[in-house]
């Protein structure tokens, strides 16, 4: 059988948004249009059934990279594909309704997410309306009290309103909503960081056992190296927008390249597990709208070589055995396999 290909895909995608001051101001102040890179030129493909994750600290454009590949929000550039399908070549994704029904997203925060003067069987009944998916009210109650039992609630549950729950159980109901449309892929954007360490795992857990029994996709966001490493197939490490480093997650955890993916781990107490010793971060995150030339992390990099690293962007070099990473230095092996 020919290789059926990733299922998602995402190629050059970049967004930039217009943070001018009003016109009038700027017209006062003679100020020009301010323009902010959020995302640029980011490829990456998930495999049907694996966890993508991408890490990064905040505001490295990780929630921008999400809206787009649900299609909430329009690229400047480049494209996402699911299962063959361009999402945006067909003007917004909000026409598309077959696939508007294979993806979905769960936020961070469950609370601002659901409708507070609803009650969860209505909160988690109406995909299921919109898509047309049960015949009748009995049917879509049926379907309810499944969907909310598998994600370790009750069905009587469904009488309850939110703020009856906790944030773990909340959570729950987000999943429950998500999964209503019967899914494929589901984007998680920082889904455990809202809640307390022993209610994380739990919710984690119940995010596995869903893709092994569904056979989903997802494609995880979050800032915590832990939550990554529990739930990644392969992993992204963004730094101002621009991927710097993909790779198998043992790979990336055990033999990091980038020098940000470095420092990114040293930083991690919990996860200095293999002998390496903790550097502190380095320097600040620069401001996103004046982001520093050539390679973006020029200025808190110990093998910044001042000409190269200063003036020239460095492209995505394919590793091979799924790791590719952006570096003049470990494209010019300066930076090898091992620590420095
Ligand atoms: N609608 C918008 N208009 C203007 N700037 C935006 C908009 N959305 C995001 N940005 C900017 O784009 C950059 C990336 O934001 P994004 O929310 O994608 O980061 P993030 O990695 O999700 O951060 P966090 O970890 O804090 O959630 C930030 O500098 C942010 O201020
Ligand atoms: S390109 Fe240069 S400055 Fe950037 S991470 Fe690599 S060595 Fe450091
Ligand atoms: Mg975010």
């Amino acid at each position: 059988m020919s290789d059926p290909g990733p299922f998602v895909s995402t190629r050059g995608l970049g967004r930039v948004f217009d943070v001018s001051k009003p016109w009038l101001n700027r017209m006062i102040e003679r100020e020009e249009k301010v323009f902010l890179t959020a995302a640029e030129n980011v490829t990456f493909d998930i495999p049907r059934g694996e966890t993508f994750a991408l890490v990064g600290e905040s505001g490295s454009g990780k929630s921008t990279i999400a809206k787009m590949i649900v299609g909430l929000l329009r690229p400047s550039s480049g494209t996402v594909t699911v299962d063959g399908v361009d999402l945006f070549a067909q003007g917004d994704l909000a026409g598309q309704t077959a696939l508007r029904r294979r993806i979905q997203m769960i936020f961070q925060d469950p609370y601002a997410s659901l409708n507070p003067r609803w009650r969860v069987g209505d909160i988690i009944a109406e995909p299921v309306r919109a898509f047309g998916l049960e015949a009748d009210a009995r049917a879509i109650k049926r379907r309810v009290g499944e969907l909310l039992e598998q994600v370790g609630l009750s069905a009587l549950d469904g009488i309850k309103y939110p703020h009856e729950f906790s944030g773990g159980q909340r959570q729950r109901i987000c999943i429950a909503r998500a999964l209503a449309s019967k899914p494929e892929f589901i984007v998680c954007d920082e889904p455990t960081s809202a809640l307390d360490v022993s209610v994380q795992s739990q919710v984690l857990n119940l995010m596995r056992d869903l893709q092994r029994d569904l056979g989903l996709t997802y494609l995880m966001i979050s800032h915590d190296l832990s939550v990554v490493r529990y739930m990644a197939d392969h992993i992204g490490v963004l730094y101002l927008g621009r991927l710097v480093e993909t790779a198998p997650r043992a790979a990336l955890f055990d033999a990091p390249r980038h020098p940000y993916t470095r420092m990114l781990l040293d930083a991690a107490p919990r996860l200095d597990a293999f002998g390496r010793t903790a550097e502190t971060v380095v320097g600040e995150i620069p401001d996103p709208i004046d982001r520093p030339s050539g390679c973006h992390f020029h200025p808190r990099c110990t093998h910044n070589d001042g000409t190269r690293c200063v003036g020239e962007a460095p492209e995505r070099l394919d590793l091979g055995r799924g790791r590719a990473v952006a570096c003049h230095g470990v494209e010019e092996g300066r930076i090898g396999e091992g620590r420095p």
